[in-house]
């Protein structure tokens, strides 16, 4: 049979695939400002999204804090109203990546402080204020850029009313009908104000009850947004499930359950560019699996630093942490004596509760030859201490996510961790008989569970081979942001069709 030639195909104009718009807004970003995970999060996930052919714009505040070299002043300038006060707002631009822009809020009065959320006094008194003017300032400044985004993505209390704010638009909005994300980062803090405070938002009064953003008599920016969006991702799946019942919904676990068929968990991400020891600026020595002679060195480093011997045999245990409940210090406090007991040093840097300071403080100088604790914040430190450490310690009691498990694991620092969330997903337990797992998983919250597991730590520790291996398993692992990115795109493209 004589072959004839296909027909050409008829060829419309070439259609590219439209780029999903995002706008991403925290209220802490690194490389500006950080004062745990939630900057390391809205640092690199808009450029993991980027990187997944998202249009990405992301939204800070401008704290007194930030150093402004290398931001620049845009000439947008723009009044918000908070109650029946007009604030003149100013926009600077800077950018985590060529692809991937920052636009941070400023209102000198509400945010040229040294903190973003409080001082030695606590929280600031005008948080609402500060709070709620950014929401509002986030969405003008998106009007003012005419980006119209087919997600806004929302993180924690502190955008809580964002949320609300779409679903309350007048006709003709730009914003009307955008779709909202929120990622929640933790339940524990819930950006909950007095009655009063509902005044400054401008919504109107029926929200203000049991099905809008009232709780319990007070103003709740987190339980709103759980309420208002279209889609609620926890930092982790075991999270998104624990966050259900009321030990870890902090009272929020009804509201949660009826969003429960838009909620989903996805484990965050490492920002590879921070947190790789083969790159990372901030250690002495660099090294990889392949080559480890770095991390000895840092080791050494280390141990130097803390003013302690280096005994090769005897493993450095590095805790790099808020010094608060959730992390489970109240059980290292119970099993202090016993843990001194074994043959470890304890490298420590952290801040957070004065208890958990002086608890550190204090076993330093009990058992200087085995104890070193920095309280403060150093980022070189603890990324010598991911490096230094041989074991890394994070025991808490529930963690949303956890990131410096990951980073330690990536480090080549196996942890011992307890099953909860984010622990739980990104942590497996070190089988001696399978040679597989990448650290010390332990279930109950109690000292003697915990003990047990740095025992189990220390014991394999003095197997060298099984150690190497089980080093090896962690630096296997991907912990990178495409994952996550990918699957966050994924869950967008499912509220926009929904
Ligand atoms: P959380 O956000 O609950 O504090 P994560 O594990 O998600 O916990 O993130 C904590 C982040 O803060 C990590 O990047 C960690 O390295 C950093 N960090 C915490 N405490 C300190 C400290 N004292 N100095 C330097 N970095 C710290
Ligand atoms: C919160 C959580 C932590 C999580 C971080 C980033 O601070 O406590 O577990 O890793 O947010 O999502």
């Amino acid at each position: 049979m004589k072959k004839t030639k296909p027909a050409p195909k008829k060829r419309g104009p070439v259609k590219s695939a439209k780029r999903l718009k995002v706008a991403f807004a925290a209220s802490e970003a690194v490389p500006f400002i950080k004062t745990g995970g939630l900057a390391d999060v809205a640092g690199a996930l808009p450029k993991g999204l980027s990187a997944q052919g998202c249009d990405v714009v992301t939204v800070i505040p401008l704290y007194g804090a930030i150093n402004r070299e290398g931001l620049v002043k845009t000439d947008l300038e723009f009044y918000v109203n908070v109650g029946n006060r007009a604030y003149l707002t100013e926009v600077y631009k800077g950018k985590f990546d060529d692809a991937t822009p920052v636009y941070l809020i400023h209102n000198r009065e509400l945010f040229a402080r040294p903190n973003p959320y409080g001082d030695e006094n606590g929280d600031y008194p005008d948080n609402d204020r500060r709070f709620i003017f950014f929401n509002l300032a986030v969405l003008e400044l998106l009007r003012l850029l005419k980006f119209r985004p087919d997600i806004m993505h929302v993180n924690d209390w502190h955008l809580g009313l964002v949320p609300v704010l779409l679903k309350n638009l007048s006709k003709g909005d730009f914003l009307r009908g955008v779709r909202s994300v929120l990622s929640i980062h933790s339940l524990a803090y819930q950006g909950l104000f007095p009655k009063e405070s509902f005044e400054l938002t401008g919504l109107p009064p029926e929200l203000y009850s049991t099905d809008g953003v009232e709780m319990h008599g007070q103003l709740a920016l987190l339980k709103s947004a759980i309420l208002f969006s279209d889609g609620i991702a926890a930092v982790s799946p075991t999270y998104a499930k624990e966050i259900l019942s009321p030990t870890l919904g902090f009272g929020l676990e009804k509201v949660l359950k009826k969003r429960k068929e838009v909620l989903t968990g996805f484990l965050n991400g490492v920002d590879m560019e921070e947190w790789n020891p083969e790159v990372d600026p901030l250690l002495p020595f660099n090294y990889s699996a392949k080559d480890l002679s770095g991390k000895a060195m840092c080791r050494a480093k280390l141990l130097k630093v803390a003013g302690l011997k280096n005994i090769k045999e005897r493993p450095v245990v590095g805790i790099v942490s808020r010094l608060v409940g959730q992390k489970g210090f109240d059980m290292v406090v119970e099993c202090a004596d016993e843990l001194m007991q074994l043959d470890l040093t304890l490298v420590v840097v952290g801040t957070g509760q004065k208890k958990f300071e002086d608890f550190f403080s204090e076993l330093k100088i009990r058992r200087p030859d085995r104890v070193f604790c920095h309280i403060g914040y150093d980022d070189r430190l603890a990324h010598l201490i991911e490096a230094g450490s041989d074991v890394f310690l994070m025991p808490s009691v529930f963690e949303p996510c956890g990131l410096n498990q990951m980073y330690s694991m990536i480090y080549g620092t196996p942890p011992v961790v307890r099953a909860t969330g984010g622990l739980k997903d990104s942590v497996q337990n070190w089988s001696p008989a399978k040679k597989t797992g990448t650290g010390f998983v332990f279930q109950d919250a109690q000292s003697p569970a915990l003990l047990a597991a740095v025992k189990r730590a220390i014991k394999t520790f003095g197997k060298k081979k099984e150690w190497a291996r089980l080093v090896i398993n962690c630096m296997a692992r991907d912990f990178s942001w495409r994952k996550s990115a990918a699957d966050y795109k994924g869950f967008y493209k499912k509220i926009i069709a929904s």
